[in-house]
């Protein structure tokens, strides 16, 4: 992709409001326990520089900042309009240990110690290759030694096929006018769903058009949008001197999407694990992985065992898997016991005192890599009942005074509809339950307030500073 396209680039964010979101994913209470796996001790989030590289509006950074008061966090995005925005969200909730930075990433010298986490996430595949490498050359410079940089790109496996769509959509702008979204209705409506082909142009389609035109302009219609096969990002990026250590989500290191016979039938593939990766993609036609970086020299220990679980935090899924093994059945009946608190594994192992802890942990650790349990490298517990006063702390005030999605304490955004904001707006802890519920019932009578309410509780909306 040649560096000619970056005008284009900066003028697409410049002018258009990238919309605000924040990324479970690139959480580092998260990708620690994904660099832990992977055989590498991070420093603390809690006490941490985390960088930022494409950090739009901060919708991913501050949440963060405002998480782990004692981190350092900066915040890098070429596009002013978006920094401005971070700026003010920042001193609207009052988080003073976050800064934001207007600049080219190749431009840019932070100064200064070394970052324990950088984050990079849906920007790789929307810049041109000169900045890729300048992104995989500055995590190299920047890291600490036991840093790690999370980077998520589009996979050519699954992406690919969506470019000649892109592709003819774009000619038949060209020609015959019409904005995004009537363009992609008219080639739906052309294509036949009864033959191979058209049932997957269509298909493609209908996920495009379900991303609304928001998203579309930045995503698949984007003036730079360059899907990577996995073997190419790796090799690249250990040319310049760093080492994938997995994806993010351990569950998705094999994906996710990929059935118990696909994974046997891959089984011969186990001594070369590149091409294993590869054929997965292939097989299920991944779109999208999220990687975990660190520095070639870094301090990795070889040897992981099942016992490296105990030094997480565990809470459940969104599945439990059905086994008549007393032992797994124990272990997820513990886990429901104390959700939707993600607890240290300790406590499980108390819970369970008949249990060998050594069988046990290697249960965890099979749960982790399946889905069924979801580690944190630290703790988290909150009332998933909503209390007498519902309080939304200042940072998810500000975002809903502004319209913006709320971020739950699992780091995953939330949007609402334009009236449920003014309800949202009022959560300042000055009134009751009822009074919000009368508030809710004349701006949005739609609105099943009690459902609602505890919806936003279990999620740790209300949850206490
Ligand atoms: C697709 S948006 C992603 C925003 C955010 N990280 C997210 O995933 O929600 C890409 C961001 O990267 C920024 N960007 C693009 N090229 C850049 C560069 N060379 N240096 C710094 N930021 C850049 C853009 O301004 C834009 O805000």
């Amino acid at each position: 992709m040649p560096a000619a396209a970056d005008p284009v680039v900066r003028e697409l964010y410049q002018n258009h409001r990238y919309p605000a979101m924040s990324h479970p994913l690139a959480d580092p209470a998260v990708t620690a326990v994904a660099a832990r796996l992977g055989g590498l001790t991070t420093a603390p989030p809690q006490q941490a520089r985390i960088l930022e590289i494409g950090c739009a509006s901060g919708h991913n950074l501050l949440p963060l900042a405002r998480r782990w008061p004692a981190s350092r966090c900066l915040g890098l995005d070429l596009t002013e309009n978006a920094i401005a925005d971070a700026r003010q969200l920042a001193v609207a909730a009052g988080i003073g240990n976050v800064t934001f930075h207007a600049a080219d990433l190749r431009d840019f010298d932070p100064g200064g110690e070394p970052f324990d986490f950088i984050i990079a996430h849906g920007f790789f595949s929307w810049v041109p290759d000169e900045a890729k490498l300048a992104l995989f050359e500055f995590c190299r410079h920047h890291l600490a030694p036991s840093g790690i940089a999370t980077i998520s790109f589009n996979l050519a496996a699954g992406w690919v096929p969506r470019l000649p769509v892109v592709a003819m959509v774009r000619v038949l702008q060209e020609c015959a006018g019409g904005d995004l979204l009537a363009t992609l209705e008219l080639l739906r409506e052309a294509t036949d769903p009864a033959t191979p082909h058209g049932a997957n142009v269509r298909s493609i389609i209908d996920d495009m058009l379900a991303k609304g035109p928001d998203i579309l302009a930045f995503d698949d219609f984007g003036p730079v949008n360059d899907p990577w096969p996995f073997d190419r990002f790796v090799i690249t990026a250990a040319t310049a001197g760093l080492r994938w250590l997995g994806e993010s989500d351990p569950a998705e290191n094999l994906p996710s999407a990929l059935g118990d016979a696909s994974r046997a039938a891959l089984g011969p593939l186990a001594a070369s694990p590149l091409q294993a990766q590869l054929a997965a993609d292939f097989v299920v036609g991944r779109t999208f992985r999220s990687g975990v970086l660190c520095r070639d020299d870094a301090p990795t220990q070889p040897g992981l065992t099942s016992d490296t679980v105990v030094d997480f935090s565990v809470r459940q899924g969104a599945v439990t898997p059905t086994s008549a093994d007393p032992l797994v059945r124990a272990l997820y009946q513990a886990l429901a016991a104390v959700a939707p608190a993600c607890v240290p594994m300790p406590e499980i192992l108390a819970a369970l005192p008949e249990a060998n802890p050594a069988a046990l942990a290697r249960l965890v650790f099979d749960g982790i890599t399946r889905g069924f349990i979801r580690p944190r490298i630290e703790p988290l517990r909150f009332d998933p009942q909503p209390p007498a006063c519902p309080a939304l702390n200042a940072f998810l005030l500000a975002c809903a005074s502004r319209r913006l999605p709320l971020v739950d304490v699992w780091h995953q955004p939330c949007g609402f509809p334009a009236a449920h904001y003014q309800v949202l707006a009022a959560m300042d802890g000055s009134r009751t339950h009822a009074e919000l519920a009368a508030l809710a019932s004349s701006r949005c009578p739609e609105l099943a307030f009690e459902p609602w309410l505890r919806h936003l509780a279990g999620r740790g909306m209300f949850m206490p500073d």
